[in-house]
């Protein structure tokens, strides 16, 4: 068989697409996860989206189906309750895709299919340790060791945004209080801009330098590509607010090469196009942290596959196995 349906599920949008054996994504679909009442609407909304291509291409010429979405089971083929998807009940979703597509399907975590996917094509190609970062809505990871990806006893191993990365912190939607995706992660990185605003005095807001203070004291929203061009303007506050989510990053992820001894990290994710932004600090503050053993040994590098592409190709890859 030539090819497979590689699907990415997110919060916000849910992309798929037929892949083939080299990694080529053939064609590509959209479409928005709160659009549908349930996700029995969802699915058959990606199969509406699919159906003509799957024709063209021949089904019989289609291995199966891989999704990888937040809090989704490889084990149980359903996704558990998350705060980040519209639905609030279990999800059968391997079931579901399986009986709307008659097509074998295999879901998985959304970053452990990024993880694949870096792996199988990106900038892990080769690597058989390493520790997959996406900074989207939330903070997932998916880690690597001696070649494979880990799942653990029921599935859910890798769960690095949901680690206390301060005490007593910020309230998660997961009930705990601290975790580093509340802080590291397009959503945290605007609280984190929005205390540090909150801070500042009417008379700094006239400063030339300050960009993101008179948009914050005028009411506008603040969101993660406003604050990577503010710091990309000079503005001092957007550098502090990407130094700090470097630091809590960097310090969670020298305690998180512990558990792995990885030769790399990977990011992702929508947080990761700010580039250096995030990158040095990031790094600055992992180096400082670690254990001497590892110390000037692990890199932290940029995705080498563009936005989306890492998840659908994971996914993709998934259906081979
Ligand atoms: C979820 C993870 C997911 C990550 C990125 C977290 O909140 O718990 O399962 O991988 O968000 O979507
Ligand atoms: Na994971
Ligand atoms: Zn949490």
């Amino acid at each position: 068989k030539k090819f497979s349906i590689g699907i990415d599920i997110g919060g916000t949008n849910t992309t798929s697409g037929i892949v083939n054996r080299h990694g080529e994504i053939l064609v590509e679909e959209h479409i928005k996860t709160a659009d549908y009442a349930t996700p029995a609407h969802f699915v058959k909304a990606i199969k509406a989206c699919l159906e003509s291509h799957i024709n063209h291409f021949g089904r019989d010429e289609i291995k199966g189906i891989g999704a990888g979405a937040p809090n989704a089971n490889y084990y149980t083929g359903e996704i558990q309750p998350a705060p980040n998807l519209p639905w609030k009940e279990v999800i059968p979703l391997r079931q579901l895709l399986e009986d709307a597509f008659d097509l074998p399907a295999t879901i998985t975590n959304d970053a452990n299919a990024s993880a694949i996917g870096e792996m199988t094509y990106g900038a892990a190609k080769g690597m058989k340790n390493f520790i997959m970062i996406t900074l989207g809505t939330g903070l997932g990871s998916g880690f690597v060791a001696n070649g494979q990806l880990i799942y653990g006893h029921d599935g859910f191993a890798g769960e690095l945004g949901h680690v206390i990365a301060v005490r007593d912190g910020r309230l998660c939607n997961c009930g705990r209080r601290g975790c580093l995706e509340r802080y590291s992660s397009a959503t945290g990185i605007v609280l984190t801009a929005h205390e540090m605003l909150e801070a500042s005095t009417e008379d700094e807001s006239t400063m030339p330098e300050n960009w993101l203070l008179p948009i914050y004291k005028g009411g506008a929203e603040i969101t993660s590509s406003g604050i990577h061009k503010a710091a990309l303007e000079g503005d001092p506050t957007a550098t502090a607010i990407f130094d700090f989510t470097g630091r809590i990053l960097g310090q969670t992820l020298a305690d998180a090469v512990a558990y792995t001894s990885p030769q790399a990290i990977i990011l992702f994710g929508g947080l990761a196009k700010a580039g250096d932004f995030i990158l040095e600090p990031t790094k600055k503050y992992m180096e400082e942290n670690l254990l001497s053993i590892y110390k000037n040994k692990i890199d932290i590098i940029p995705s080498g596959l563009s936005e989306r592409d890492a998840a659908i190709l994971g996914a993709a890859a998934l259906a081979w196995e």
